[in-house]
């Protein structure tokens, strides 16, 4: 992978919580087209722990508008590699890092006067906060509300330069923290988001046919309900942006039953990438095709490999796959034929799959 991935040197480490280390990277002139970003876009970052590689998605917590590159990464218990980046890694050393990619952002429109609503749980609120810092500052304009999830004060990532951006844009930008285990005066903002609290904000604070986007980025079933509840509210699917950082899971019934339906048939596979080609031959209904290809010593982009980040998409030109999870794509690229080749089980005979497209 080297000509995707590029070593960076970290440039600085600073604790916005104490399980949650912001680490910087120095961004070489030379490499700064290529690592140039939209806000609410990642880094896919690998490094070696403990003999193994190992890479994850973290998405940059500044602004394009800054010239900087920050990620903000919470420490999970038992966490590869959010443990070694909290605990671990030092400053000057350095890491292997994608150019940034994603599309959790709206283009910046500075001739229109936008109205925006974010909601963040935890360390959520790494892409809305560049999400907010660049249309606030882009658009003499826009307008956001942010309503933010923590379960205690002192967890809240990135407090200090909310409330630093909130002073800066004091007509323009409000913040609503919620805390789930710390008292609130306001009942609203005790607990976690819920159905009925969302009627309480969209009767009192936002006015559904005021808001022209919406953001979230958390847990699962929290911007499953928030989407879904703005989809009742008749919303356009359009204005709704959510980013996922990790899924349930795969779907792990629908994998056993393809693994029973296609039990014993073999699937030739072709992988164009790169302006090559490699084959292989996997059991139809087993592996993934990305699974597959890299025990065949094939050199692919991927990062998640949980069906989020769509680092590993590719177009499916010839064959059938069953995809088990599937929240990167939209519905476009999937008619188009894109799919995600972490999430994508062989079910025909010939496949030809081609991440170069
Ligand atoms: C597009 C994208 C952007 C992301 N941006 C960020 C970011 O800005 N900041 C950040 O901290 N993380 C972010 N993540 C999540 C990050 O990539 C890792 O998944 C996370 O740091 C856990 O990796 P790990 O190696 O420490 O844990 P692993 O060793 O992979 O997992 C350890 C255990 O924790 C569980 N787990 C994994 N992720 C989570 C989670 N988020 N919450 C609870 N349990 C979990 C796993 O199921 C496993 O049981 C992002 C992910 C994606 C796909
Ligand atoms: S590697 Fe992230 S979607 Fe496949």
């Amino acid at each position: 992978m080297s000509d995707k991935f590029h070593k960076l040197k970290v440039s600085e480490i600073e604790k916005s919580t104490p399980d949650c280390s912001i680490i910087s990277f120095d961004v070489p002139q030379e490499l700064q087209g290529q690592f140039a970003f939209k806000q609410g876009q990642y880094l896919t970052l690998q490094a070696k722990i403990n003999g193994e590689e190992v890479r994850r998605s973290y998405s940059l917590c500044s602004s394009p508008l800054d010239n900087e590159w920050k990620v903000g990464i919470k420490k999970i218990e038992e966490g590869k590699f959010s443990t070694f980046a909290n605990e671990v890694l030092k400053v000057g050393e350095e890491l292997e890092v994608m150019p940034p990619n994603g599309k959790f952002f709206v283009e910046v429109d500075k001739s229109k006067q936008k109205n925006y609503v974010a909601f963040a749980a935890g360390s959520g609120i790494t892409p809305i906060f560049s999400i907010i810092k660049t249309h606030l500052l882009a658009e003499p304009n826009a307008t956001f509300k942010l309503f933010y999830i923590n379960p205690t004060v002192v967890s809240i990532i990135l407090k200090e330069e909310l409330e630093a951006l909130k002073n800066q844009f004091m007509s323009r930008f409000e913040v609503f923290y919620f805390l789930t285990q710390e008292h609130r005066n306001v009942p609203l903002l005790k607990g976690r988001l819920s159905e009925e609290k969302m009627e309480i904000i969209f009767k009192t604070v936002c006015d559904v046919n005021q808001i022209d986007e919406y953001f979230s980025c958390g847990p699962e079933p929290m911007i499953l309900m928030i989407r879904d509840f703005l989809l009742k509210k008749e919303v356009a699917k359009e204005k709704i942006h959510f980013e996922l950082f990790t899924t349930a899971g795969s779907n792990v019934e629908a994998k056993k039953k393809v693994a029973q339906t296609f039990k014993g048939k073999v699937a030739d596979v072709t992988i164009l990438e790169g302006g090559k080609s490699m084959n292989f031959k996997v059991e139809q209904g087993s592996d993934n095709i990305l699974d597959a290809a890299l025990k065949n010593a094939a050199d692919l982009p991927f990062a998640c490999k949980g069906g989020v980040c769509c680092t590993c998409r590719a177009k499916l030109i010839e064959g059938n796959v069953e995809v088990l999870v599937n929240y990167g794509l939209e519905e476009e690229e999937i008619e188009q034929g894109y799919i995600l080749t972490c999430q994508a089980i062989p079910t025909s005979e010939k496949i030809v799959v081609d991440f170069d497209s």
